[in-house]
């Protein structure tokens, strides 16, 4: 049974995605050209695809960290309190951080991470997003560099889940209601 039958439809395609990681890795580099080994921070696990694909398209010497939060608990709804699973593995004091996320949704995990990263002596601290969902916000949060705006839908693939599943589809789609009704 293909895990595509579970997908309503298509909301970002693979071609689109191809095209904003092109788009914003240039802007990246124009940005960081004059950033010393600025630090490419990505929040696991929804992070990696995206991650992978658009850091090859920026063309400078940066390091690459994870740190692992959480605020979803296998529901749909975020419950806003985000844990830190794994933190990364080097200090922040006086780095150019930008953190890398597949979506924006209430704005509460990326508003407590920068928070974290700025308390922590950080020299910048900036969010490069997949998807905004700006329906979503519970707080105030703008991240800078942004791949698409989505509607308030749940979605799945290209790095996000529902229960674990549907990370390896290679685009960005809406799951049927049934499955998580079920
Ligand atoms: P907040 O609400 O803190 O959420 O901005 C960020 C995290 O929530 C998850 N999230 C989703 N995951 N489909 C998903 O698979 C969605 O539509 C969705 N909306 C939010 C995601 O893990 C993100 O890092
Ligand atoms: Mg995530």
């Amino acid at each position: 049974m293909s895990i595509l039958n579970d997908i309503e439809r298509v909301l970002v395609s693979e071609t689109e995605i191809e095209a904003i990681c092109q788009r914003l890795g240039k802007q990246i580099t124009e940005d960081y050209a004059d950033k010393e080994r600025p630090i490419l921070l990505g929040l696991l696990k929804g992070c990696v695809p995206f991650m992978a694909d658009l850091s090859k398209h920026i063309q400078l010497p940066i390091e690459v960290e994870y740190m692992d939060v959480s605020s979803y608990h296998g529901n749909i709804t975020s419950s806003g309190d985000v844990k830190i699973r794994k933190d990364m593995n080097t200090s922040v004091m006086g780095r150019d951080i930008l953190i890398a996320e597949d979506i924006v949704d209430t704005g509460k995990t990326l508003d407590t991470i920068v928070k974290l990263l700025t308390h922590r002596g950080a020299r910048s601290v900036e969010v490069v997003t997949l998807l905004d969902k700006p329906a979503g916000r519970v707080i105030p949060f703008t991240p800078k560099y942004v791949g698409t705006v989505i509607p308030k839908e749940f979605v799945v693939g290209y790095g996000l889940d529902y229960n674990e599943l549907y990370r390896n589809i290679p685009f960005v789609g809406v799951l049927k209601p049934e499955i998580y009704k079920k």
